[in-house]
């Protein structure tokens, strides 16, 4: 048995890339059958450390023990074999088999197949029986929720024994529903032996999960918190180095009926959306909210003209907003989406050029552009969004999942848009970017830009929003106004039940 039950001991951990330190001696220590949980800034080292304990990296120095015992992990066969898994957030799985198909997969040798094959069977049913999951063996992928299809990640791992299973902000894609689900899958996980490296931004669920909490800063660590440790009064400071400010003031509605989007009949997706009607004014932040998958993510697309609506009109200030993308960025909109991989920025290409390319146009009027214009834009850019590191040269692919989400931003806002419209903008953003990013949207609201912010974190969807309307069945089911918002309203509004601040539509 190894000493005071520790099952995972990584001691003075170094990594650097191209001579810039990431990680500096950095410590780490997880017990069995504990959810430890990992915060810090972005950019600090977490998906680093977890990449090096997964055998993604190696590292430069430092040592990795298992039970006590020295272990090198030089890839991923390596890690596996130690016992550690990981749930990406992209999830692996093969949507068209069943759940039952996808533990398997991989997995069937030739020789002894057909036995094999019937025993692995067996132990997928009896492993979800025995941690009472919410699954069925002969269940298709494609037709499971995001909270579901984590499960099946999650039994993938325990049917190759592992000991250690790492969520990387596994709540980032879920809804309050589904995260739920998983906070009870994890509990689970628990109470058998199994531990869990838990990392989010969200206070919240680490307050609720974690056994112990480990603060990194800036590649180091900055302590080990036990659970009753754990309050927002030592964490943030903790993570930061500094006090935050207080949380943005909801201000006075300060709504310009001048300035108006307006949106009559959208129906998209065969049903997804059915008759969507609202009218969206400048100098409002007008919060949409939802359940995932309620259509918020098409709506606004339809909008900004990604999508082409079935039915429905869609006007600014009166005039017929276009069907093309190129033509409503240059018309003043702006659109941060959530699938921030696919569409909001290019990987390979700097930061640089990823905060100049939409702003082409206003750069250069006539067609050139020149060099001096590009940097001082960019360099504007990353100064107001503490983009880190500040170097513009770095392709972005390379930045970590905040900072991307940063540049994204950045890209959106640097021209100051008139209709700024936000997917679930703050998903994997530190506490600190934060609280100044609230500061810039409300700063563009009072100058007049119409503000539309879908967003499954509902502390956000109330802190921010002067109004919202919350979808349910392919329309907007009602308009709750901003100073009396709850979560529980959104919720149960979401849900189609009426509430008692609202107004029904
Ligand atoms: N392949 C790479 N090449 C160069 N630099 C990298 C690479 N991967 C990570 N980095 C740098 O290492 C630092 C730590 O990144 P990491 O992804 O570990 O941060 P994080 O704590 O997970 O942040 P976030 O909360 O934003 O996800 C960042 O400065 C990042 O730019
Ligand atoms: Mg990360």
């Amino acid at each position: 048995m190894a000493e005071n039950n520790i099952l995972l001991k990584a001691e003075g951990i170094c990594k650097q890339f191209n001579g810039i330190p990431v990680l500096k001696e950095v410590d780490l220590e997880i017990k069995a059958g504990e959810v430890h949980s990992l915060m810090g800034e972005n950019g600090a080292g977490k998906s680093t450390i977890i990449k090096i304990l997964t055998g993604v990296y190696t590292k430069d120095a430092g040592q990795i023990y298992i039970e006590g015992e020295p272990v090198e992990i030089r890839n991923r066969q390596d890690s596996a074999k130690a016992g550690i898994s990981v749930i990406y957030q992209e999830l692996s799985l093969v949507p068209d088999l069943t759940v039952e198909e996808n533990i398997l997969l991989g997995k069937e040798e030739s020789k002894f197949g057909f036995t094999k094959n019937k025993s692995m069977r067996k132990r997928v049913k009896e492993l979800i029986e025995y941690y009472d999951f919410d699954l069925a063996p002969q269940m298709v992928v494609d037709t499971l929720g995001m909270a579901q299809r984590q499960m099946v990640e999650i039994l993938k791992a325990l049917s190759v024994r592992s000991k250690l299973i790492i969520m990387d902000e596994p709540t980032a894609s879920l809804s309050a529903a589904e995260s739920e689900k998983l906070f009870s899958t994890i509990d689970r996980l628990r109470s058998k032996g199994v531990s869990v490296l838990y990392i989010s931004h969200r206070l919240d669920e680490v307050y609720r999960l974690s056994d112990r909490l480990t603060v990194m800063r800036n590649g180091e660590n900055v302590g080990v918190l036990n659970k009753e440790e754990i309050s927002p009064k030592t964490v943030i400071p903790m993570m930061l180095g500094r006090e935050t400010n207080r949380a943005v003031k909801k201000g006075s509605i300060n709504k310009r009926e001048d300035i108006c989007l307006s949106v009559r009949g959208l129906a998209y997706g065969n049903g997804l959306l059915k008759d969507v009607n609202f009218d969206a004014y400048g100098g409002e932040i007008l919060g949409i909210g939802g359940l995932v998958g309620s259509g918020r993510t098409e709506l606004v697309s339809c909008i900004y003209g990604i999508l082409k609506p079935e039915k429905g009109t869609i006007t600014l200030n009166g005039e017929p907003v276009s069907r093309s993308v190129k033509k409503n960025i240059e018309g003043g909109f702006a659109f941060v989406p959530e699938d921030r991989r696919g569409a909001g920025f290019i990987p390979k290409l700097s930061i640089e050029k990823n905060l100049v390319l939409p702003s082409y146009d206003l750069l250069a009027p006539s067609g050139l552009v020149a060099k001096h214009k590009e940097v001082e834009w960019s360099k504007a850019a990353i100064e107001e969004y503490d983009i880190r590191p500040a170097i513009a040269s770095i392709p972005v692919q390379n930045l970590s999942g905040g900072n991307q989400q940063k540049v994204v931003i950045g890209r959106g806002l640097a021209r100051k848009p008139k209709v700024l419209i936000l997917d679930e903008p703050t998903a994997g953003i530190d506490v600190g970017v934060k609280s100044e990013l609230y500061d810039i949207i409300r700063k563009l609201s009072d100058e007049g830009t119409i503000v539309i912010l879908v967003s499954s974190d509902m502390a956000e969807l109330c802190l921010l929003s002067d109004r919202v309307l919350v979808m349910h069945d392919g329309r907007f089911f009602e308009e709750i106004p901003g100073e009396s918002v709850t979560q529980n309203d959104i919720l149960m509004a979401a849900s189609g039940v009426h509430t008692e601040g609202g107004r029904a539509l």
